[in-house]
């Protein structure tokens, strides 16, 4: 595959072939895809990416993947949504939100899951598998089931039902850990060395998983007519969703797509119960791990968080903010986003207009800044989150007089 030259250790540089590896020998460092640019430059561009598929494989170009199978479910080609009503309520001019609820399984994984279980695939696993925080789980169980492969799911204790249920469905096999994220992700590490033909999607073929977010980043810019935004709002677990979209970003500018984003903020929010990256932002430090989170943003609890330190890095470097929302903030944040918008996102898309509410609220966002903000779940998969914080319906008997009475006058 001309256009990957293989992998390289993002700490000490150190270059190794392509196969089903994330840590470095040398360093334990994570390692990263290599592309060959100028191969890359040479075979896309704008028309070809506009005459693809209506799905993240419109820009396979920039994709580790052979494709000569691809397992797709169809992730990818979604709204980005200019927020007009919210915008107008806070006095701002050009605020958007790239909608990534409507993904196949409802959430921003199927991205990172198909290019995964594709390249876990050429690579001849006899199983897949991942650590999850809810959401992959059922991403990977469905895309597991599309590529015939039999699935091993690891889940810490106390994840939404909505998600499970989901999970299951698919027929893979969901294994409940007593513990945390971290606990399960530690169990899956393991078991992923003591099965190498296995391909954990979020471990041993992480390198490839990650590539799939990007695809965020290459939808916002091709929507807002080849630019980049002036700022982009990111929810963050552990970290990498928000290190692929700033690659995305400059990896179409290195091709000349698009204008180096240059001035564009990233800011990456979690919520309080879970905020080892945004404290290390706000106080400066290192990354400490929280040993038990706790927060109805289930998706984004990951304590000891993987891309933190590159994460927290990126925040930094672009001059972006970090944010840690209350519940309470979560559960307004998604409410407000519903009523004003029409879009139902789960805690994880509260937790990441909640951050950004406070950003507003302390005068850090100019009228005419250009934000997107990215809502990477769906509000159906957790609706305990804001089941008590809603009105019961309406009891009416089946008469106009009590329908005038009970709710006409009201209105
Ligand atoms: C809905 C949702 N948004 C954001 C994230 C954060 O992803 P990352 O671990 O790449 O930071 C997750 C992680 O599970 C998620 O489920
Ligand atoms: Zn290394």
């Amino acid at each position: 595959m001309p256009k990957v030259t293989g992998l390289r250790c993002r700490e000490c540089g150190a270059e190794y072939e392509t196969t089903l590896q994330n840590t470095c020998y040398e360093c334990f460092g994570p390692l990263e895809v290599v592309y060959d640019w100028e191969y890359i430059a040479d075979h896309t561009s704008k028309e070809r990416i506009q005459s693809g598929p209506n799905s993240i494989y419109r820009y396979i170009d920039f994709l580790p993947v052979e494709g000569k199978t691809l397992v797709d479910l169809g992730a990818g080609f979604n709204k980005l949504h200019k927020l007009e009503n919210l915008g107008k309520t806070l006095g701002l001019k050009n605020l958007y939100a790239m909608d990534d609820s409507v993904n196949p399984t409802n959430s921003f994984k199927d991205r990172v899951t198909s290019v995964a279980v594709t390249k876990a695939l050429e690579f001849g696993v006899t199983a897949v598998g991942c650590a999850s925080t809810g959401n992959l789980a059922a991403s990977v169980s469905a895309h597991a089931a599309k590529a015939g492969l039999p699935a091993y799911i690891f889940i810490p204790e106390g994840i939404e039902k909505g998600k499970i249920v989901q999970s299951l469905v698919y027929g893979a096999n969901i294994i409940e850990v007593e513990g945390t994220y971290d606990d399960a992700n530690r169990l899956a590490t393991e078991i992923a060395d003591f099965h190498p033909d296995w391909g954990f999607v979020n471990i041993n073929v992480r390198p490839y998983y990650t590539e799939g977010s990007k695809t965020l980043a290459f939808e916002v810019a091709e929507q807002l007519d080849w630019t980049s935004p002036d700022h982009v709002v990111v929810p963050m677990a552990s970290g990498a969703l928000l290190c692929a979209i700033h690659r995305g970003f400059n990896e179409f500018a290195k091709i000349g797509l698009i204008d180096p984003p240059d001035d564009m903020k990233v800011s990456g929010m979690q919520p309080s119960g879970c905020n080892p990256i945004v404290k290390a932002v706000k106080e400066d430090m290192e990354i400490e791990p929280i040993r038990k989170p706790h927060t109805i943003a289930h998706s984004l609890a990951i304590g000891n968080p993987a891309d933190g330190y590159y994460a927290k890095r990126i925040i930094k470097n672009t001059g972006g903010y970090a944010e840690d929302p209350t519940d309470e903030e979560i559960v307004n944040a998604i409410k407000l986003l519903a009523s004003t918008e029409g879009i139902f996102t789960e805690p994880a898309g509260g937790v990441t207009l909640a951050g950004f509410l406070r950003l507003v609220e302390k005068g850090l966002i100019e009228e005419d800044e250009t934000v997107v903000i990215y809502l990477t779940g769906n509000g159906l998969k957790t609706q305990d989150a804001v089941l008590d914080h809603l009105p019961d319906p309406v009891k009416i008997k089946p008469l106009i007089s009590d329908f005038e009475k009970k709710v006409a006058i009201k209105t």
